[in-house]
């Protein structure tokens, strides 16, 4: 039988899982990690602001690298996440009181260095990570706040002259589907592309949850995205339930994982999907959603699980 990444490199697209540092040194993990499971690779945590400038102006990169190395070790791409966003940020960041001329400063600084010292080792960058609300508004965060929508193109900007063969990406949740937040997504992308901002990509998270139904038409909504001249990428996939689970949420969850196997698939310019991480053992979910869980293909003691993985084997 062929694997998940075999299956989607034979259409010409890859099939990757995120990581994280701590579990690279767990022997049965890497093994599946490092197979042909997978042609691709993303920190979860590595690469964010706070892991790479912990300190203002003192770059950090040992975790970064850890992923990168693996990955160049088993012939893995990897996609570089993320250079700008809300969370993870570090406190001498949040808590300085910038005017926007300093928080520009930063902001390039940040990426020139970050993004400079992995040129030519990642596929692509998630440049800016969710930068909407649901309702399509702007994130009112740290970047929106001192820079209004500059801080977008400024980002992307520095990314494109640090590393010029990345592709660069905006990522985002709950823009799988139609509907406002992914219209604000949409529009974007198209005034960007109009002022000749420099975007290639842009990333759909796909943290589904059965409860809340399958988003409205995946694959048009991702068409529609290409037709604009960016890639589509499902970055950051999970289908979590409410546990405990049962014969019917996995019928569901695994309809959800088909479904979105074959949105992609459907669209030429969707260039791969990534699990955000394969196993339920390193799963975020349990930690951020209480009470809910079994999101992945592989359970907690790294088995396959037949339901789900047949899914997506079988949808690829
Ligand atoms: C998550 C990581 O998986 C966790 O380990 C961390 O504690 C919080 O961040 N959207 C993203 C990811 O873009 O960076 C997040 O990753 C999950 C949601």
């Amino acid at each position: 039988a062929s694997t998940l990444n075999q299956l989607a490199k034979a259409q010409g697209r890859y099939f990757g899982s995120a990581t994280d540092n701590p579990e690279l040194s767990d022997t049965a993990y890497t093994a599946i990690l490092g197979s042909d499971e997978f042609g691709a690779i993303t920190p979860g945590n590595s690469m964010k602001w706070d892991a790479t400038e912990p300190s203002q102006g003192q770059f950090s990169y040992a975790g970064g690298d850890a992923v990168v190395n693996f990955a160049k070790a088993h012939n893995q791409i990897v996609r570089g996440h993320t250079l700008l966003w809300h969370n993870q940020l570090p406190g001498w960041l949040t808590s300085g009181n910038w005017t926007a001329a300093q928080l520009t400063s930063i902001l390039q600084n940040h990426i020139a260095n970050v993004a400079g010292h992995y040129k030519g080792q990642v596929y692509s960058w998630d440049v800016v990570n969710e930068p909407f609300n649901d309702d399509g508004t702007y994130r009112s965060d740290l970047w929106y706040n001192t820079l209004g929508t500059d801080y977008i193109a400024t980002a992307l900007k520095a990314a494109r002259a640090a590393d010029p063969n990345a592709k660069l990406y905006i990522n985002d949740y709950n823009i799988d589907g139609l509907g406002a937040k992914s219209d604000a997504m949409y529009n974007l992308v198209k005034s960007l592309k109009a002022q000749g901002v420099p975007i290639d990509g842009v990333g759909f998270q796909g943290h589904l949850a059965i409860q809340y139904g399958f988003p409205t038409n995946m694959a048009q909504n991702l068409q529609r995205f290409a037709d604009l001249g960016v890639d589509v990428a499902i970055t950051e996939l999970d289908v979590r339930m409410v546990l405990p689970t049962d014969a019917t949420k996995v019928a569901t969850q695994a309809q959800y994982y088909t479904n979105v196997v074959k949105a992609c698939l459907a669209v030429s310019r969707c260039v791969g999907i990534t699990i955000w991480d394969y196993t339920d053992k390193y799963s975020w979910i349990p930690g951020v959603f209480s009470g809910q869980g079994s999101a992945l293909p592989w359970d907690e003691n790294l088995a396959k699980k037949p339901d789900v993985y047949g899914a997506i084997n079988t949808a690829l």
